[in-house]
């Protein structure tokens, strides 16, 4: 089964989602990380030289290489939940898992490397996105507060233990 977590920049998608493949057994997959590596330039350079629709056409054909790998954990970026095709691809081959936590913790986050994001660079703009993406995170089949205090291995139980719940597993987990 593919377990895609989606939300926004710093709720902690990443982490969580190495987390959660650990504990599952399956392999990780983090969509920014694959970008970079296939560009050859961080995600901040692709920004500036190339432009986001470059970087989102990028992400959409990332996106759907992963679709198709059996098992996996696929920590998505904040941005790509916001577009149909991109949901319509997750819906199709897995289960979305929204990690969601307050404006403020992500900003508290993020604000120590805010140009590793180019869309974090103004915070009033990610405060903006922040709102107007939350329409689009609330479409996912899963919703999991990120922000209660939990260790990462903490919240990984509770992932596991509301997918088996919701019966969004399509087979046994480990
Ligand atoms: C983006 C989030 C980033 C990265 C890019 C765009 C967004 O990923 O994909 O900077 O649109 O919110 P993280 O959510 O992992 O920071």
């Amino acid at each position: 089964m593919r377990i895609y977590l989606v939300g926004f920049m710093g709720v902690g998608k990443t982490t969580v989602g190495r987390a959660l493949a650990e504990r599952l057994g399956f392999p990780f997959v983090d969509l920014d990380e694959v970008i970079e590596r296939e560009v050859g330039m961080s995600v901040r350079e692709i920004f500036d030289l190339h432009g986001e629709p470059f970087f989102r056409n990028r992400e959409h054909t990332v996106l759907r290489q992963c679709s198709t790998i059996p098992d996996a954990v696929i920590a998505t970026g904040g941005g790509t939940f916001v577009f149909e095709e991109n949901r319509a691809l997750i819906r199709d081959s897995g289960v979305s898992i929204h990690l969601s936590a307050s404006f403020d913790l992500v900003a508290s986050r993020v604000r120590t490397h805010p140009s590793e994001r180019p869309l974090f660079r103004d915070e009033r703009n990610a405060f903006r996105l922040f709102g107007e993406r939350q329409r689009h995170y609330r479409l996912a089949d899963v919703s999991i507060d990120a922000s209660v205090g939990e260790t990462p291995r903490e919240l990984v139980e509770r992932i596991v233990l509301v997918l088996r719940q919701t019966g969004r597993a399509d087979r046994a987990l480990p």
